[in-house]
């Protein structure tokens, strides 16, 4: 494997690009090969046997891109398939589940933690199980927030209607006394200020995408796969519908413009 190789990234759609946006910053000499799966969002209503054939399914793609190592940016992904696909796989496979715990970890100061998600992430208990692996006196608040994803995708970040719907959903956590928030679903960074204003001061937000970030650094590091010299990092963008959309979200979010993203057929691999 070379240095040069780049790294795949995943998601179910659009809202991975927070993801994607994190490491580059962390990493901004490595080639990214992104791909969103807008064909078959959302995965966070999916059952996992569901979900995680779409993993197999894209991991076999990247790995046609001859990619040294995979984040799955999806936390509903990552909480459904990381366990069984990073045992299939030689690459090195991570998730946004255990990074964004023990920063959860690290940050509480009262030992009470809200985890925020899709129904499929909450439910899966993956982010209380490893919150809980690495400090059981931890107490953790769960709450399915499902719809965040669409406001975000209507661009609706700081929004009288997202106001309203961020009280009724998070009123429960923010009576809970919690001091640290996870926001476990690719697209709730991007409500970040909104969610932040409305639980006060005594709550810190949590992003995953930061400790994963670090951690995918350290993991080529220690295989000596960093590519350090690179001057113009390539990004290369995938999807399994029309590239507007993703054409349009990333033109919100992220730090540069893009206009080449190509559609594939995703269930041929
Ligand atoms: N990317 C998904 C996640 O982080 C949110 C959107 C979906 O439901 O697919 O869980």
């Amino acid at each position: 494997m070379k240095s040069s190789a780049p790294i795949g990234i995943f998601d179910s759609g659009v809202g991975g690009l927070t993801v994607m946006r994190k490491l580059i910053q962390t990493m901004p000499e490595e080639n990214v090969v992104y791909f969103g799966d807008t064909a078959r969002v959302p995965y966070g209503n999916k059952s996992k046997e569901t979900v995680l054939r779409y993993t197999h399914q894209i991991i076999r793609f990247l790995e046609t891109k001859q990619v040294k190592a995979i984040v799955i940016a999806c936390n509903t992904a990552s909480a459904y398939a990381l366990h069984e696909v990073e045992k299939e796989f030689s690459i090195p496979i991570l998730g946004v589940i255990q990074p964004g715990a023990e920063a959860a970890v690290k940050n509480s100061r009262n030992q009470r933690i809200g985890v925020i998600g899709t129904y499929a992430t909450i439910g899966s208990k993956a982010y209380e199980s490893s919150i809980k692996n690495i400090n059981p006196h931890i107490e953790v608040f769960n709450k399915a927030c499902p719809l965040f994803v669409p406001f975000v995708e209507e661009g609706m970040l700081e929004d009288i209607l997202t106001d309203g719907i961020i009280a009724r959903y998070l009123q429960e956590l923010r009576n809970a006394h919690i001091d640290t928030l996870m926001l476990g679903c690719t697209h709730y960074p991007l409500l970040r200020t909104s969610i932040e204003k409305y639980m006060g001061n005594g709550v810190v937000c949590v992003d995953p995408s930061e400790e994963t970030s670090l951690k995918v650094q350290k993991i080529l590091q220690i295989n000596h796969l960093l590519n350090s010299q690179n001057q113009h990092p390539k990004y290369e963008f995938y999807v399994s519908d029309s590239a507007q959309k993703m054409v349009e979200f990333a033109n919100m979010i992220m730090p540069f413009q893009i206009e080449d993203v190509q559609t594939i057929q995703i269930e041929s691999f």
